[in-house]
């Protein structure tokens, strides 16, 4: 028998036969919200020419205006872009590299943000400084020292991670921002797990570049996410798409709103409908995004120390470095060392018995790890569950 979901579930379209614990890979959208945006779309091929031309302009406004106020920052610092490969590359693409700088980037970093880096380097004769970070980790000073004593007076940017894709880990990005700008090293905030997970205060931060997902853990529809680039850096960032915005008369804006705002013709209405996704996930849930946000902490905590119990490890990290996804890391590592890019037997074996979690062998801090996740539609029982189908699969091994 299949556990149940929680209350909340309805909301979603989820298969009732899978036991969904992979949130944080691709998100997953409410009904309503998916709804509100045929709506949009409804609207876009009524009349195309009128939707692009007077609808659009004010409805992006009003969505960014919905993020500014939940991140803390001024709207005009805020670019649309699809995901948050695009809002990375779209730095990397523009920032201005001299021969023999150095970017520095934890091991734990999103391998396709890492290839981005790769890339750039490799055209600008850069240096790419990889800082090994240990898994199990004591805390987040471990952090900040092994990436602190790596900046050297070469180092020109910083990838970091708000929460590592790989081991889940709530990197102390505020304290590391805070050094390394200092320093003189320009911070890009890879916050893929970011808004609608962990509060974020982009004013505060001081962080030069910010990307953050909102169909991840707001729960937006697919291709909708945030760039925030500081004023004093906006000059310098063009989106990847070169379009309109670059000649287009000023008027009372920004070149870099201008750029940002037209990248050519395609469905914007993932954005269009930011400002309704935050005010329905909010009113799913007394508290609102708040509540939200510490209910899935808990509910992953619980998850992860139910887990630990029943597996018999221990916890890789202090709860202080846990958002709402959790990495564990396996007792038996009988398949460990699959290449990246291969997909482990157990994730399989686990989806055969209705289990949809991502497991991997990672090279770097290596190991074998799985991945629990809690949004709003999961329950206790589900990590129950999990708990209990793993055993029996790892006994198999
Ligand atoms: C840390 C991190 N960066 C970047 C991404 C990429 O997100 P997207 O596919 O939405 O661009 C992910 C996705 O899981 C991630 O975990």
């Amino acid at each position: 028998m299949r556990p149940e979901p929680s209350e909340f579930a309805f909301h979603w379209g989820l298969n009732p036969e899978t036991v969904f614990l992979n949130h944080g890979s691709f998100g997953a959208t409410p009904l309503a919200i998916i709804n509100e945006q045929r709506r949009w779309q409804d609207w876009m091929e009524l009349e195309p020419v009128r939707f692009f031309e007077e609808l659009l302009p004010p409805a992006l406004v009003e969505s960014r205006q919905a993020l500014a106020t939940m991140l803390s920052c001024d709207p005009d610092d805020l670019a649309l872009v699809e995901n948050a490969t695009s809002g990375v590359n779209t730095i990397l693409r523009s920032f201005d590299f001299k021969p023999g700088d150095e970017i520095l980037v934890p091991d734990h970093a999103y391998q396709a943000c890492r290839n981005a880096i790769d890339f750039v380097a490799s055209r600008n004769d850069v240096n790419v400084v990889t800082v090994n970070i240990p898994f199990p980790i004591e805390g987040p000073q471990v952090v900040i020292d092994l990436l602190m004593e790596s900046v050297t007076e070469r180092t020109v940017l910083a990838m970091i991670d708000s929460v590592t894709s790989p081991t889940g880990l709530r990197m102390p990005f505020e304290e590391l921002t805070q050094a390394l700008e200092e320093k003189g090293v320009a911070v890009l905030l890879d916050a893929a797990h970011g808004i609608g997970m962990l509060p974020l205060s982009l004013a505060d931060l001081g962080a030069s570049f910010v990307t953050t997902n909102a169909h991840k853990w707001l729960c937006a529809p697919k291709g909708s996410a945030v760039l925030y680039v500081r004023k004093d850096k906006q000059e310098h960032i063009h989106p990847l798409t070169i379009s309109h915005g670059m000649t287009f008369p000023l008027g009372e804006t920004t070149r870099f709103r201008h750029e940002f705002d037209w990248t050519g013709t395609r469905d914007p209405t993932a954005w269009c409908v930011l400002p309704f996704v935050i005010e329905h996930l909010s009113s799913m849930y007394e508290g609102g995004w708040p509540a939200i946000m510490e209910r899935n902490r808990s509910m992953v905590l619980e998850g992860r120390a139910l887990l630990c119990d029943k597996l018999g490890v221990s916890t890789p990290c202090p709860d202080s470095m846990i958002a709402t996804i959790a990495t564990l890391i396996l007792p038996n590592s009988g398949a460990a060392g699959i290449p990246l890019h291969d997909p482990d037997p157990l994730h399989s074996r686990l989806l055969e018995r209705g289990i949809q979690i991502p497991v991997w062998s990672w090279p770097s801090p290596e190991g074998r790890y799985i991945r629990i996740s809690a949004h709003l539609h999961n329950s206790r029982e589900q990590y129950e569950y999990l708990a209990e189908v793993l055993i029996d699969e790892l006994e198999k091994e």
